[in-house]
């Protein structure tokens, strides 16, 4: 399975999102941070910002919804231009996340679930077959530039051995504290897509920090 880069426009200068997302065009996806200030403690951006970033950019859209209770929501970001959405586990009954993956489907997006560090890879065995996605987190859901949690690289690795016993073309992404050494480490445990916000709008040279996550 090839890597894909996907660059967290949390780390970029919100005041220019359009040449800020000019400046990783060698990546692969642009991943999408939505924080609700309720399921995590900060408050980023939402469904109007999405929707403008759609208009300026033809980059694969990866949002990272970090809401409770996201079925509220989720139409409205299918409708904004969203390529895939992430909707945490934790975040609301199984009845409703398993809802809020019908409401992507019908919208013709992509449907992942996300894991906060604490949650256990078998959470996601109800919804494995439908999945296009599943997203690991690498640190504690809320801020950028936390140091990556080692003991994930286990979780990892059990998420890799459920998606290829049931859903081999699942990609299994990972958010949080990725650098060139941590990409190694989270590749070689299974991961295909890899998150990055300030190592790689953190960097002198944006391109070569990207490059320099594909190994
Ligand atoms: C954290 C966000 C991440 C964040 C990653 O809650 O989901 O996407 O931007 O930032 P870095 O790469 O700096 O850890
Ligand atoms: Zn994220």
């Amino acid at each position: 399975m090839s890597i894909k880069i996907a660059p967290s426009i949390l780390s970029a200068d919100f005041c220019n999102l359009e040449q800020e997302i000019r400046r990783i065009r060698t990546a692969d996806w642009v991943h999408v941070d939505v924080m609700d200030g309720a399921f995590v403690p900060n408050i980023t951006i939402g469904v109007p910002v999405v929707k403008s970033i759609r208009r300026h950019t033809d980059m694969f859209l990866d949002v990272h919804l970090m809401i409770d209770k996201p079925l509220r929501y989720v139409e409205a970001f299918c409708k904004a231009g969203a390529d895939l959405l992430s909707i945490h586990l934790e975040a609301d009954h199984p009845t409703r996340i398993a809802e809020a993956l019908k409401v992507m489907e019908a919208h013709g997006v992509k449907k992942a679930v996300a894991l906060r560090p604490i949650t256990s890879p078998e959470a996601i065995l109800p919804y494995i077959d439908q999945l296009d996605m599943v997203l690991v987190m690498t640190v504690e859901p809320g801020f950028g530039g936390q140091a990556f949690m080692t003991r994930q690289l286990d979780t990892i690795a059990r998420v890799r051995e459920i998606i290829d016993a049931h859903n081999p073309a699942c990609d299994l992404e990972v958010d949080g504290g990725i650098n060139p050494v941590t990409a190694r480490q989270v590749v070689e445990a299974g991961a295909n897509v890899l998150v990055a916000g300030s190592s790689v709008y953190g960097a002198p040279d944006v391109e070569l920090a990207i490059q320099a996550l594909r190994g």
